[in-house]
């Protein structure tokens, strides 16, 4: 096969259930490939890095908007995602990520864990009542899906009160990452504008009632003299923080039980502690990444041997770097123990991901509580994989408990 058709092979939903048989097929090839006249991919591990981290090559911003999405404008979930910093570049981006890091410190992130601890105690409770008598529970919705989503809540500072209502909203508004059809766009503007009317009406009061949150000390910053952190800019990368961080921790913690549930051993050397938490989660990210892919636009350069034009859509295929034969042994063995990690899955450079620390903390925390809570834990029927490349999970892992 050449690089078009195991491209073709990846967007059938069989390539899309299992990829790494293609990426391996990718490896044989090259580090890069064009695809396409104007449409590079990047698959090695060596080559993605270096296009993360060298600053010629820029997130889709405004002007690429302008050129592939003119209506663009008449969307709110792109007003509002023009200011995330996700698709900012330079100067802009470099200001309001280090605002938006400020408050997203590691004291914040450490500080957060007794609270992820009681949050998966009590639902590995209500896990343990409904699957009491041996009746199938199911994982994603009733773990998997809930954890993180209440975190990021926790850390924002939204009341127990409000979570409830808005999770659904959250969800709507992750479908833009997967964007390809307009026909999805309604639900995902109504999302944008009614979470952007919430985070509104709680910054207004938190300015008047400061809690220990991070919108307080967003808020803090933004109302500096000189004003580095405008209203918006505020508002609309907390809704970025929203939802970049539950859809992705929720794919870690399926992706990383589909993993134990198909090696039961794993879960006996977590629980036994012969395998440190923290090396069994970084050992996921590699070998099933949660985020597949990332993209920039390129620039005259040449990367992985292959020649770059300007304004080239780049794709960099995150999960085939994790299994680059020339940089991991054996890539294709899930190795916790393995000294050579070092997976590409929190991206590089300038965008590496903001919650790194915080979605590695609720796994570190998660796994062992689940597999000391469960030593019976089994598969109770086949799970069923999400239909989306870009973050890969799974819609439903059902398991039995007792
Ligand atoms: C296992 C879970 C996660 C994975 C696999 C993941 C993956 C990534 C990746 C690959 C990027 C870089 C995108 C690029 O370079 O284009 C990124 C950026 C980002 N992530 Fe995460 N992420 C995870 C969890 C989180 C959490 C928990 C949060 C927040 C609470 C978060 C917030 C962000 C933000 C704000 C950015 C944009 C940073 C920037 O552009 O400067 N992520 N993430």
């Amino acid at each position: 096969m050449d690089a078009v058709e195991i491209f073709t092979e990846l967007a059938t939903p069989a390539g899309r259930a299992n990829p790494y048989p293609l990426y391996a097929a990718l490896h044989e090839i090259g580090e890069a490939m064009i695809l396409a006249p104007g449409a590079v991919v990047v698959i090695g591990y060596d080559a993605i890095s270096a296009v993360l981290r060298d600053p010629g090559f820029r997130v889709g911003d405004e002007d690429s908007f302008d050129q592939d999405f003119p209506g663009w404008r008449d969307n709110p979930v792109f007003v509002q995602g023009m200011d995330w910093i996700l698709n900012l570049n330079g100067p802009k981006h470099a200001r309001i990520r280090s605002l938006v890091a400020r408050t997203f410190t590691a004291r914040r992130v450490a500080d957060l864990a007794p609270a992820i601890a009681k949050m998966a105690d009590d639902l590995l409770d209500a896990m343990a009542d409904r699957g009491a008598d041996g009746s199938p529970v199911e994982f994603m919705n009733d773990f998997a899906y809930l954890l993180p989503v209440t975190v990021i809540c926790e850390l924002i500072g939204i009341p127990q009160a409000d979570r409830e209502g808005f999770r659904p909203v959250a969800r709507d508004l992750a479908q833009v990452f997967e964007f390809t059809d307009v026909s999805s766009l309604p639900a995902i503007n109504a999302a944008a504008v009614e979470l952007l009317a919430y985070f509104t009406g709680l910054a207004a009061r938190r300015r008047s009632d400061p809690h220990d949150d991070l919108i307080t000390d967003l808020l803090a910053v933004s109302a500096a003299a000189d004003g580095r952190l405008s209203d918006g800019e505020l508002l609309h990368n907390l809704t970025l923080l929203l939802v970049a961080g539950f859809e992705t921790t929720t794919n870690l913690l399926g992706n990383g039980l589909h993993v134990i549930l198909q090696q039961p051993q794993v879960a006996a050397e977590i629980a036994g502690g012969f395998v440190p938490a923290a090396a069994f989660v970084e050992e996921v990210l590699r070998y099933d990444s949660p985020v597949q892919l990332t993209s920039r636009v390129g620039y005259e350069t040449k990367i992985g041997g292959v020649r770059v034009s300007d304004g080239d859509a780049v794709t960099t295929v995150l999960g085939a770097g994790n299994r680059d034969p020339r940089r991991f042994a054996d890539p294709d063995v899930f190795r916790p123990t393995r000294t050579d990690g070092g997976p590409l899955s929190s991206g590089g450079g300038a965008h590496f991901c903001i919650g790194a620390a915080l979605a590695r903390l609720e796994g570190g925390i998660a796994f062992p509580k689940l597999v000391r809570r469960f030593p019976k834990l089994k598969s109770a029927g086949e799970p069923v994989r999400r239909e989306t490349f870009l973050l890969r999970g799974f819609d439903e892992l059902p398991v039995t408990v007792a």
